[in-house]
């Protein structure tokens, strides 16, 4: 496998040697493979701890990576992304996530730095203005404009009480919206309608469901509860709602890198500013690290690597996202989004069809998964690559049981790299094949020596770097999302067929006109 560009003979050969070889074959033959693979960063207010030792790689298989990242571009693009170059060249426009938070010229230049971060002032002074009597703020948005303050809220409540609760709907299921503003007093909710766009469906139904909500429980000035978050402003206008404010974000903040923007305004209204800028400024330390850090040493080049080699060589089609953390459960879903929209493409950046692209992520946290899926993890056909995440200072009131909960996670990520034979295991000779594991199974442990609204974003920041290095090394735009429009056509046709009245589309084939008959029929019995 090799992407649309072919697979150098280095990489093969390297590819080769590593399927010959075992991790226990390579930490015998390597006393001080452990330091040699694990990397020191500072962020967040914290440290986070990578390491890199139990994946099927070498020194030489990560010097030959970072040589065939320099033979694809893979710096040039980072430095254009940086420079606020035009990279995201589906959509004519540059990607300026990293602008949008950073303070300094080593990863934006100040022209840039003040274009994309023109409606700061705004969020603030928005914030600021919030009266107390606000308790609750409901974020209507999906995808990019719900996953990522979702995550945030989740793990920083971990930490901190918030000021004010904060409830997300995404769905068009009637349900979500239903569950998020029960028992919500209208005089006292704030109503976030998130969306880059302004054009997202369920966003946009479930805002016009909140506005009636807001009326007929007596909100006289409905203005003053409904805010707005897009790059669309002229769309707020001629939506209909009545939206009291628009904040703005840029359009070339893409949805699912949109945290730092105000698409986080409900983190800042939750726990205060403070506590948003901390999380940008997670994020800033990850970024200065990825624009300045060399190669060798640059985590976040590293782990995108080491992930590109996992898919692209190695051929592992999935990789699991496993925190051992209750406060980092929304991590998984957040990155499935983040990896699979941004790289989960069929050709790359010249329209040339590619052999592999983004891994399909998925993940739950720790220990639950362990009591659910890690059997197939252990001993299935497929080999997953797995993130495991943690912090070693406690959440919660138990540091005794996050003992256990860590010595778990390291337990799992030994027993994945080392396996137990049948003759290790011994006892009963019928059982030993099934009670031996194969071992083996790659694995990068990142432990956090404490969780903080800065290790939040640091987090968030080097999955995208690694996101970005990954989709440079296949040459694909990691920024557009034209896969999703024609499912998203195809809902509005079969929408119409199924309103009252409406008559299946002729064009519709047998299977679809037989669901539309079926739903409209069970729907009206
Ligand atoms: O349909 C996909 C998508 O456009 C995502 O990329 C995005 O995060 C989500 O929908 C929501 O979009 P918007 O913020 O424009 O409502």
């Amino acid at each position: 496998m090799s992407g649309a560009r072919s697979l150098p003979a280095s990489l093969a050969t390297l590819a080769q040697a590593m399927r010959a070889t075992t991790l226990r074959e390579l930490f015998a033959a390597d006393s001080h493979r452990a330091t040699n693979l694990s990397h020191d960063l500072a962020c967040g207010g914290t440290e986070l701890f990578i390491d890199f030792s139990k994946q099927a790689i070498t020194t030489a298989v990560l010097d030959t990576l970072i040589d065939e990242a320099q033979t694809r571009g893979v710096f040039a693009r980072r430095d254009a992304m940086l420079a606020g170059e035009p990279i995201n060249r589906t959509e004519n426009r540059a990607v300026t996530h990293v602008a949008m938070r950073a303070t300094d010229d080593r990863t934006a230049p100040a022209r840039l730095r003040s274009e994309v971060q023109a409606g700061e002032s705004a969020l603030r002074d928005f914030i600021a203005g919030v009266p107390t009597s606000i308790t609750h703020v409901v974020n209507l948005g999906i995808g990019g404009s719900d996953l990522g303050p979702a995550l945030a809220y989740d793990a920083i409540s971990a930490m901190q009480s918030p000021l004010r609760t904060v409830r997300f709907a995404a769905n068009i299921d009637p349900l979500d919206l239903d569950r998020a503003l029960d028992g919500l007093d209208p005089a006292h909710t704030l109503v976030v309608v998130c969306s880059k766009s302004f054009g997202t469906s369920e966003t946009l139904a479930n805002a016009r469901r909140a506005t009636d909500w807001l009326r007929q429980g007596g909100v006289g000035d409905v203005k003053q509860h409904l805010v707005a978050v897009t790059a669309q402003p002229e769309r707020v206008a001629s939506s209909g709602l009545p939206i009291g404010t628009v904040l703005t974000m840029p359009e070339s903040v893409g949805g699912r890198y949109s945290l730092a923007s105000a698409v986080g305004v409900s983190v800042a209204l939750a726990f205060g500013l403070p506590v948003f800028d901390a999380v940008r400024a997670g994020m800033r330390d990850v970024d200065l690290h990825f624009a300045t850090a060399p190669a060798r040493e640059n985590v976040a080049l590293l782990f995108g690597l080491v992930a590109w080699w996992n898919t692209a060589v190695l051929g592992h089609p999935t990789t699991a996202v496993l925190p051992y953390s209750r406060a980092l459960a929304m991590l998984p879903g957040y990155l499935a989004q983040l990896v699979m929209e941004s790289n989960g493409k069929w050709v790359d950046e010249r329209g040339e069809v590619l052999d592999s692209s983004s891994a399909i992520v998925w993940g739950a946290v720790g220990t639950n998964a362990q009591h659910a899926v890690f059997q197939a993890l252990h001993q299935g056909h497929q080999v997953v690559p797995c993130d495991f995440i943690a912090h070693s200072r406690a959440l919660g009131t138990s540091p005794a049981d996050h003992d256990a909960l860590i010595a778990n996670m390291i337990a799992q990520s030994q027993a994945l790299a080392f396996g137990v034979t049948a003759d290790e295991v011994g006892g009963d000779a019928q059982l030993r094949t099934h009670r031996a594991t194969p071992g083996n199974r790659p694995s990068t442990t990142l432990l956090l020596a404490q969780l903080t609204p800065g290790a939040v974003g640091a987090l968030v920041a080097l999955y995208e770097h690694s996101t970005f290095v990954q989709g440079a090394m296949w040459g694909l735009n990691s920024f557009d999302q034209w896969g999703v429009e024609l499912g998203k056509r195809l809902a509005g046709d079969i929408a119409a067929a199924l309103s009252t009245g409406g008559t299946a589309n002729a064009t519709h084939d047998a299977s679809t006109t037989q669901l539309v008959a079926m739903h409209r029929r069970w729907r009206e019995a």
